[in-house]
């Protein structure tokens, strides 16, 4: 299948990129290459250096183009607080375009979105179920269920398959690829750049109604969610699917998965609870399991030691 891949130089983009060329599609990845790497986009993917806003590029590039797998966006949760225009702007603005070009080419079959767990807000319980009252408590949750729709009546009107894939916390590394945000908001290459010596880190909040007292929150892989993109774009299925690992970690059991792969204690800060931050959020992948016929396959042991890895080969990132 020819697919465009917008967001293929970040960090979950490049990974499945990857595994759908490996499957033999043919990948055009599109990226203004913001928080992307140019080295991060396999060398057998044609690359696009554009903007999701850019129209003409865009219907450019997906002519003849039967699959979009769609993770160009903003991802910062506090930024968005900050700069809300500008992430509704990227987010859904920017989805819309991508969205008005390839209905306009007709050969659209199958869309998949990065969507995100944020969709949910504060869940009233767990394990989160795709059908749990959708509540986001940010913009950057808000702009995700509002592409969400916004894809959803584009779908029906055009007549096109859409996925969107629900993460919780994207983790690990391949051998080449790994995560290089910066700043870095996730927990696990903070705990990786601490035990390394990097920079310091701080753990927020040990009065939570959790066994340790520290947030639970669901890490997958992110091998396995590409995997779950692959799935996505060849198999019939339609709608919004969670994908987790399907089990919660405590930020301390995130910090000794480290100290485990790294074979030595992770000095950290006991830092006050942030707000806005639930206790519990993990995610049920039974639709998942059933529907998709996905299944995470790596706990957090192997991503711990796979983002270690990939920090110690790739010490400055990508540069
Ligand atoms: N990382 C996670 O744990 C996580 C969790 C839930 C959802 N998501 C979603 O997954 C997607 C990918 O996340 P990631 O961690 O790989 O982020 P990332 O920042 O590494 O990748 C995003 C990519 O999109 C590109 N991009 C951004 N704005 C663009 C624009 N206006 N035009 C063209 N390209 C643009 C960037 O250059 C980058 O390559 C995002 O949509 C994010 O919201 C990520």
């Amino acid at each position: 299948m020819r697919v465009l891949v917008t967001g293929g130089a970040g960090f979950i983009g490049s990974v499945t990129v990857a595994a759908l060329l490996e499957r033999g599609h043919h990948v055009t990845v599109y990226d203004n290459l913001s928080t992307g790497y140019r080295r991060a986009v396999h060398p057998d993917a044609r690359l696009v250096d554009g903007e999701l806003h850019d129209f003409k590029s865009l219907w450019e590039a997906t002519e003849g183009v039967e699959g979009v797998v769609h993770f160009a966006g903003l991802i910062a949760v506090a930024e968005s607080v900050e700069q809300p225009a500008h992430y509704y702007q990227v987010n859904v603005g920017g989805t819309q375009v991508l969205l008005d070009a390839v209905a306009d080419h007709g050969n659209l079959q199958t869309l998949v979105f990065s969507s995100s767990a944020a969709v949910y807000g504060e869940p009233l319980f767990t394990p989160i179920v795709e059908s749990s009252e959708r509540n986001p408590v940010n913009p950057y949750g808000e702009t995700k269920l509002l592409a969400e729709r916004l894809i959803e009546a584009y779908a029906d009107r055009f007549d096109f398959r859409w996925v969107g894939l629900r993460y919780f916390n994207a983790a690990g590394a391949t051998p080449a690829l790994g995560e290089a945000h910066n700043p870095e908001a996730h927990l696990l290459p903070n705990v990786v750049d601490a035990a390394l010596g990097r920079k310091g880190l701080t753990i927020n909040g040990f009065d939570y109604q959790t066994p340790d007292g520290t947030c639970v929150r669901d890490y997958v892989h992110v091998l396995d969610l590409a995997q779950a993109h692959v799935l996505a774009l060849e198999k019939p299925v339609a709608g919004a699917f969670n994908v987790g690992g399907g089990r919660g970690y405590s930020n301390l059991e995130v910090v000794r998965a480290v100290e485990g792969a790294v074979g030595r204690e992770v000095p950290f800060v006991r830092g006050q609870r942030r707000p806005g931050d639930p206790a519990v959020l993990v995610a049920s992948v039974e639709k998942s399991r059933s529907e998709l016929g996905w299944q995470p396959a790596r706990d957090l042991a192997a991503m711990a030691r796979d983002a270690l890895a990939w920090r110690e080969s790739h010490p400055s990132g990508y540069d």
